[in-house]
């Protein structure tokens, strides 16, 4: 068995790759410069990367041994449209853009295992390297089944992590179940008879029937649905009208909407139509709904969840492995992947003894000593999954 004295040799290696990647921060889709530099790395260690599924992303497959079995781990590459507000000397060299939620530790982690694996095996089957782009909001988990991912790349199980600043450094958690909810968006467009705002009975005002909606919108979660089924409807845009005395004859909410099934998807859905044409019809006015499915929820098949457990336990101690952990209500496209095959989902806790800077803050920065110990997980998953007998 792996320790993480194993893959200390390879902190240089893998703080100086984190590093790079961070200084170079690239969104969804238009993760070219990242990609080669995956690749290349890939090929120095005798594998022969695969570009171009999900456009952007990599995948990479080391066999050892005679066993048929397959698995694949999976790193997202992606960074974020937020300004750094780092100023050390590998903060982001690109303006507005930078790595806030750690991919370029994931990255980093899933390229030391490669290595490690490529270098010392010790399983039996095939291990597939998938570095997958456009976490963020563009789902370039789905682009990358859609191209073909388990039907390129056979595998009957796939594994994800990502680190959490929520957890102590160490301390671990995944779910036997839910881990993180689905991820939808929607726009409410209220149209009426525009108005002098002297005079608001000779028009619809949809602005007060917006105010109205935003509030009626909250009887969703509170009133539509099973109290012990989380939901959260937030409306986070609202847009209309353009000077002191007019009432607009049209207004925009937008916002997001998270759950934990389909079930509950549709029933926001359908809760969120009646509510927006019952409150516009009451101003006169009407409303068009738009509601998109963008992420569904991640959730851990409960087998594979306990099997991650028990090779986490091996790592940090059973006692800092949180089988039980509060799901979070942010979204995860890896969720494209675990509705497909079995797996699970794992979080590696990375805030130090001052507590941790959020994911998507402008000052956050993956924390490099958990550079082992995320690949060390890897090294680990992979020779528990595919043992040699
Ligand atoms: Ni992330």
């Amino acid at each position: 068995m792996t320790d993480l004295a194993d893959l200390t040799p390879l902190v240089p290696d893998m703080t100086a790759w984190r590093h790079h990647l961070h200084a170079h921060p690239e969104t969804a889709f238009e993760e070219v410069g990242t990609q080669a530099f995956i690749a290349e790395r890939l090929a120095e260690f005798g594998l022969e990367p695969q570009l171009g599924l999900g456009k952007t992303g990599v995948v990479a497959t080391l066999t050892r041994g005679q066993s048929n079995r397959a698995i694949g781990l999976r790193a997202d590459i992606d960074a974020l449209d937020i300004p750094e507000a780092n100023t050390f000397a590998y903060a982001s060299k690109t303006p507005g853009k930078m790595h806030a939620c750690g991919h370029d530790g994931h990255t980093a982690m899933l390229l030391g295992a490669a290595k490690y694996l490529s270098e010392h095996g010790g399983f039996d089957g095939t291990v597939h390297f998938i570095f997958q782009p456009a976490e963020e909001n563009e789902g370039g988990g789905k682009a990358m089944v859609e191209d073909g991912l388990f039907d390129c790349f056979p595998m009957e199980a796939v594994y994800g992590m990502h680190n959490w600043p929520y957890l102590p450094f160490g301390h671990t958690a995944v779910a036997l179940g839910p881990m993180m909810a689905s991820f939808d968006v929607f726009e409410i467009t209220l149209t009426g008879r525009g108005t002098h705002a002297a005079m608001p009975h000779k028009g619809d005002d949809v602005l007060l029937a917006a105010g109205e909606l935003i509030v009626a919108l909250q009887s969703i979660a509170s009133r539509l649905i099973d109290p012990l089924d989380p939901v959260v409807v937030s409306v986070t845009q609202i847009h209309g009208g353009d000077t002191w005395n007019v009432l607009p004859g049209s207004a925009v909410l937008r916002g997001t909407v998270r759950a934990f099934s389909a079930a509950t998807q549709d029933a926001v859905e359908a809760a969120m139509r009646r509510t927006a044409e019952a409150v516009a019809s009451v101003h006169g006015a009407a409303a068009s709904v738009r509601y998109e499915r963008r992420y569904p929820a991640t959730i851990n098949d409960p087998r594979e969840g306990a099997f991650c457990a028990e090779v986490l336990g091996g790592l940090v101690g059973a006692d800092k492995v949180d089988t039980q952990p509060r799901p979070n209500m942010g979204a995860e496209d890896f969720a494209f992947l675990l509705d497909k095959k079995p797996g699970a989902y794992v979080w590696l806790g990375t805030a130090g003894p001052e507590g941790g800077v959020p994911l998507h803050n402008p000052a956050y920065d993956f924390n490099d000593a958990a550079l082992p110990l995320g690949a060390a997980y890897w090294v680990r998953l992979a020779r528990a999954a595919l043992p040699v007998r």
